[in-house]
């Protein structure tokens, strides 16, 4: 483990330079794959970063060389304020690459700022285009709040934005086509996520499962697809794929049939202040600690260093986190 330069470069020679950051482990939605139906044990607010925090800590992961953010949940546009802790990042020296992960409930009206503050790219959740099912996987959310949406942020011209489609047996595979058929015209990239069993009290989560292969041959039954070389800016988790004439593109988020460990270049920072290593294994630093202690910038760093250390040369598989305390 060593900086060099000024990049972390960990044990097993991956570079780190991208933090996604969990701005709040609250939600507007409770998708039956990632929350209870009610009751859940959530961080109290003095035990939540503040945003002149997690202000502290972006500044000081750019002297490190991670230039890349993600913004996710919860539901990030579910924290008060958000575009507070926006405007505060558009100003930090040296960001190359700003993103947000949003289940898109609120988009439409947070879309034009999100523009102006210069947000370079929006990944939206949405696993059904069917306004009932929508309705029964998020426990209550309305379709057409993500679909305007969508639409909106379409007009005012995000480049690179993606759809996330957690591929579930028996509850959406009947809508891979019509998913990826919204490439035909749209802009988009259009994303398939092997599902992921996290925490069996979630969703019964046995033989929900679909490999990336059989999505693939799912929607490749009647398109013809021709693969693509992987992206400019992005995890480069996704292989890409085109529906031939198609103006957006497929990719397929193969997290369990064949883990991205060996090219992962992330840590996560938790909405309560922890440095976590890795989604699914791996341990974790107390930043919150460290920050509110009034820190040397070498104790940061340290910080840094120790989590990059602890990062696993791959996950075991199965997890036992939480999806939205770690941020998805
Ligand atoms: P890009 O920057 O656009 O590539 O986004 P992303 O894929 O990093 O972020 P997004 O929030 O859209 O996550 C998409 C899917 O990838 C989710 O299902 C995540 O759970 C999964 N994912 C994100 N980060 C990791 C990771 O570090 N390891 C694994 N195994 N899966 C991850
Ligand atoms: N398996 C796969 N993807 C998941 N996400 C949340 N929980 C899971 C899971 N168990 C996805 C969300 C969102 C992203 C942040 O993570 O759908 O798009
Ligand atoms: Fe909310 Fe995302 Fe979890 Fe759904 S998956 S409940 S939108 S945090």
């Amino acid at each position: 483990m060593k900086v060099q330069g000024m990049n972390i470069i960990d044990k097993y020679f991956r570079r780190i330079n991208r933090l996604r950051i969990s701005v709040t482990d609250l939600c507007n939605l409770r998708c039956v794959y990632c929350r209870p139906e009610s009751g859940l044990d959530l961080a109290r607010h003095k035990d939540i970063l503040t945003y002149e925090e997690i202000v502290a800590v972006v500044r000081h992961a750019v002297k490190l060389g991670i230039k890349s953010f993600r913004l996710t949940g919860g539901e990030p546009l579910f924290r008060k304020n958000i575009e507070n802790l926006l405007w505060m990042l558009g100003k930090v020296q040296g960001i190359e690459d700003l993103a947000m992960t949003t289940n898109g409930i609120y988009l439409k009206n947070y879309a034009r700022v999100l523009k102006e503050i210069g947000l370079f790219r929006l990944n939206i959740s949405l696993d059904s285009l069917d306004a009932a099912k929508f309705e029964e996987i998020t426990r209550g959310g309305k379709l057409k709040d993500v679909l305007d949406g969508i639409e909106e942020v379409l007009r005012l011209g995000f480049k690179n934005t993606k759809i996330n489609v957690v591929a579930m047996k028996g509850i959406n595979d009947d809508e891979f086509e019509e998913f990826a058929k919204l490439t035909l015209e749209r802009n988009l990239e259009v994303r398939f996520i092997e599902f992921m069993a996290m925490n069996k009290d979630r969703l019964d989560s046995e033989g929900k499962y679909i490999p990336m292969a059989e999505i693939i041959d799912i929607i490749g039954r009647r398109n013809e697809l021709t693969s693509l070389p992987p992206p400019m800016l992005g995890s480069g988790a996704a292989k890409l794929y085109k529906i031939n004439g198609a103006r957006g593109v497929l990719g397929f988020v193969s997290a369990v049939s064949q883990p991205f460990c060996t090219s992962c270049n992330r840590l996560r920072l938790t909405s309560d202040g922890k440095l976590r290593s890795c989604l699914l294994s791996g341990g974790e630093v107390d930043l919150k600690a460290i920050l509110r202690n009034d820190p040397a910038e070498e104790q940061l760093t340290d910080a840094f260093l120790r989590a990059a250390n602890l990062k696993p040369s791959a996950h075991s598989g199965k997890g036992h986190v939480v999806m939205h305390e770690v941020g998805g």
